[in-house]
């Protein structure tokens, strides 16, 4: 199958906010599940953690959506039947809106808390709360209930993401992957 030229590269930009991203959302799940447990020692400074991350998170997925919309990504290997590249266009854009979603949720969540907890992200900068979501204990538990929905169709797509990365690189063994690393180095010939 064909492989990845060195020009049908995600441009560093691409590169480096989805790896980024990539590991602040894994990290926002893990400890997101994990800051919930009793047990969990400095729970307060874990959640302010979350919160500033998962702000950040959102920032850097505006932009890294206004790039995608600007720099076209490069072309799929021609031999991908159809079906794989409207699930691959489908996941890209779920990822964008459970990327955007998700910290708008846990937002809204924090913002009807009735519990006097003012978030101060990086223990730096206040965050205000979201305009026109009132206080009260239905719509914090409404949030939250979409924001925990949205972590697990989160996990689900990122482990359907992780499966095709493999199997493109183990079994078509086609340079996909290649294409979102960082390195520039030409491609190495296909093993026959
Ligand atoms: C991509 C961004 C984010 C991801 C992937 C994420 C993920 C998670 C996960 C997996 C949980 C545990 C769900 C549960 O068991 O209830 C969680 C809980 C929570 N998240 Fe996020 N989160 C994100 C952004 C945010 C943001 C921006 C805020 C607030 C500004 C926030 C506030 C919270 C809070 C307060 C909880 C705890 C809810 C509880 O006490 O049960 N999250 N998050």
């Amino acid at each position: 199958m064909a492989m990845a030229a060195a020009s049908d590269r995600y441009t560093r930009v691409a590169v480096a906010l989805h790896w980024l991203i990539a590991l602040m959302v894994i990290g926002l799940i893990v400890f997101g599940l994990l800051m919930t447990k009793e047990w969990m020692p400095n729970r307060f400074a874990v959640y302010q953690l979350h919160k500033s991350f998962g702000i950040a998170v959102l920032v850097l997925s505006l932009g890294r959506l206004v790039w995608r919309l600007r720099h076209r990504p490069p072309p799929l290997p021609t031999a991908m039947p159809v079906w794989q590249i409207r699930i691959s266009h489908a996941t890209h854009w779920l990822f964008y809106g459970l990327l955007v979603a998700m910290p708008l949720l846990g937002w809204a969540m924090v913002s009807a808390s009735t519990l006097p907890v003012p978030t101060l992200l990086f223990w730096l900068v206040p965050l205000p709360d979201l305009p026109g979501i009132g206080e009260s204990e239905a719509a914090e538990a409404f949030f939250k209930d979409l924001h925990e929905i949205g972590a697990y169709l989160f996990i689900a797509l990122i482990a359907l993401h992780i499966g095709a990365a493999l199997k493109h690189q183990f079994v078509d063994r086609d340079g996909l992957l290649r294409r979102m690393s960082w390195r520039r180095s030409p491609a190495k010939a296909p093993r026959p």
